[in-house]
């Protein structure tokens, strides 16, 4: 590398790996990211002062605070507890420079119809993962009373007076199944959504909306009937943990091997994605704590599908690639939830994995060893995904753009050093 392209490297924010041994100790699994952005945004729902606990300090989170202080919200954290003080008048409107760094951002379309009756929120667009439309969601809505008009790239919404109403989804979609949830809460009357998302993150908004004083049943199966009520209170709430990162840590394990407790993670909630990791050689069972993982040997290769929840989840592929990329044998991983979602694949051929794609599939050759290279982020569990493969390669991995993974990881490099990992986040501007 050229002097001057090595100095620009240098002072880029990376994260270097270096394979390093088992994995040992304890590591602290966070809040869900994809639950507490939906209870943020279900504090728009009324008045007065919410805290939630177990947040992660994550970009993701910090960008939703940013979406509701835009509306006259005041947002603060001490520890891992959120305080959200709701007013009695806000601004409706989501504006494009926020929502287009968070998609999750449309979740306060459902919030805002209920709580305040209109809405504006910009439309994010698509993504690395392909198309990301919310067609269900105002599918959803409208058939509970929401006008919607698009123009200038932004969502108009109405609701005058919501009606509860039989929803149909075409396809168990996470975000339409919060929004209409989060709407019909208040609604007159009772709504019956039917192929809902079944994701532990819908049962801990159900909880969250409940404690607020209103009626969902059935979340966590596919059908949820709310009961509209009149008033809702602010409450206090601990978020469940976040699955994702605790597959993570478990990917980490794989690769590198080791015995280690995710204290606070819920086996429950990934029982899918555990039978493939003991298909892998990774062994998992319930703890006082948590979940104990264990891995011996060298990863066996098996096939991956993903599936909406209860099926293995499409988070968690990055990982199972990296993780099959070092297994013993042949796997075939099929994508059947996001077009685009093979993109890390090419940095993983870079450290030396024999990885063909072919639209939604791909074939992953184990190799014995992977080879340490610089390679870019290109969304969160992409990242992750990279620096979990550095674990299992020689030489330096440098994972550049790592503000992709500190959007849904608190502290990833030093909760993973903590467990006897050589990595380290350079942040050459602190
Ligand atoms: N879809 C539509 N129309 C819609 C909504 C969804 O066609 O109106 C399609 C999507 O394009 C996609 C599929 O349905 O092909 C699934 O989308 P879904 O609505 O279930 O996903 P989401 O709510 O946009 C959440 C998580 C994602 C996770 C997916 C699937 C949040 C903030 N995000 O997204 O998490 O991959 O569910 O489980 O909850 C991540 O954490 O890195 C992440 C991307």
């Amino acid at each position: 590398m050229e002097r001057g392209h090595q100095d620009d490297f240098d002072r880029q924010d990376r994260i270097e790996v270096r394979a390093n041994g088992p994995l040992e100790g304890a590591v602290a699994i966070g809040g869900a990211k994809n639950s507490v952005l939906k209870l943020m945004a279900a504090c728009l729902l009324t008045e007065g002062t919410f805290v939630i606990r177990n947040v992660p300090d994550i970009h993701d989170v910090a960008v939703m605070a940013d979406v509701l202080r835009a509306m006259g919200v005041s947002v603060s954290r001490v520890g891992d507890a959120l305080t959200i003080e709701r007013p009695e008048a806000i601004i409706p409107e989501a504006p494009y420079a926020l929502t287009e760094q968070l998609r999750a951002s449309t979740a306060v379309l459902g919030p805002l119809l209920a709580g305040i009756g209109h809405a504006r929120v910009a439309l994010p667009g698509g993504d690395d993962f392909g198309p990301r439309p919310i067609d269900m969601h105002i599918a959803g809505l409208e058939a509970i009373g929401c006008r919607f008009e698009i123009s200038g790239g932004d969502v108009h919404a109405a609701a005058d007076n919501l009606v509860g109403n039989s929803v149909l989804l075409e396809y168990p979609s996470v975000g339409a199944t919060e929004n209409v949830m989060m709407a019909a809460v208040r609604a007159k009357g009772t709504t019956v959504i039917d192929n809902a998302a079944r994701e532990p993150e819908i049962a801990d908004l159900a909880g969250f909306l409940n404690h607020m004083g209103g009626h969902v049943i059935g979340a966590g199966t596919s059908t949820i009937t709310v009961d509209g009520v009149e008033e809702l209170r602010p409450v206090e709430y601990t978020v469940v943990s976040d699955r994702i990162e605790a597959a993570t840590f478990m990917a980490a394990l794989g690769v590198a091997t080791g015995e280690i407790t995710l204290v606070g993670a819920r086996l429950d909630h990934m029982a899918i994605l555990c039978r493939k990791l003991g298909e892998m050689g990774v062994r998992t069972s319930s703890d006082p704590d948590g979940v104990w993982a264990m891995c011996s040997g060298r990863l066996r290769s098996a096939d991956v599908s993903t599936l909406p929840y209860p099926g293995l989840p499409t988070d968690c592929k990055p990982l199972l690639v990296a993780m099959l990329s070092v297994a013993e044998g042949v796997g075939i991983v099929t994508e059947n939830l996001f077009s685009g979602r093979f993109r890390y694949v090419d940095e993983l051929v870079r450290m030396g994995a024999d990885i063909r794609t072919e639209g939604h599939h791909a074939v992953i050759r184990g190799v014995d060893r992977l080879s340490g290279a610089p390679v870019r982020a290109s969304d969160i569990r992409a990242g992750a995904a990279l620096v979990v493969a550095g674990l299992a390669a020689d030489g330096i991995t440098v994972v550049s753009d790592p503000h992709h993974i500190d959007r849904g990881y608190e502290d990833f490099a030093g909760k993973l050093s903590a467990l006897g990992a050589d990595v380290c986040h350079e942040r050459p501007g602190d």
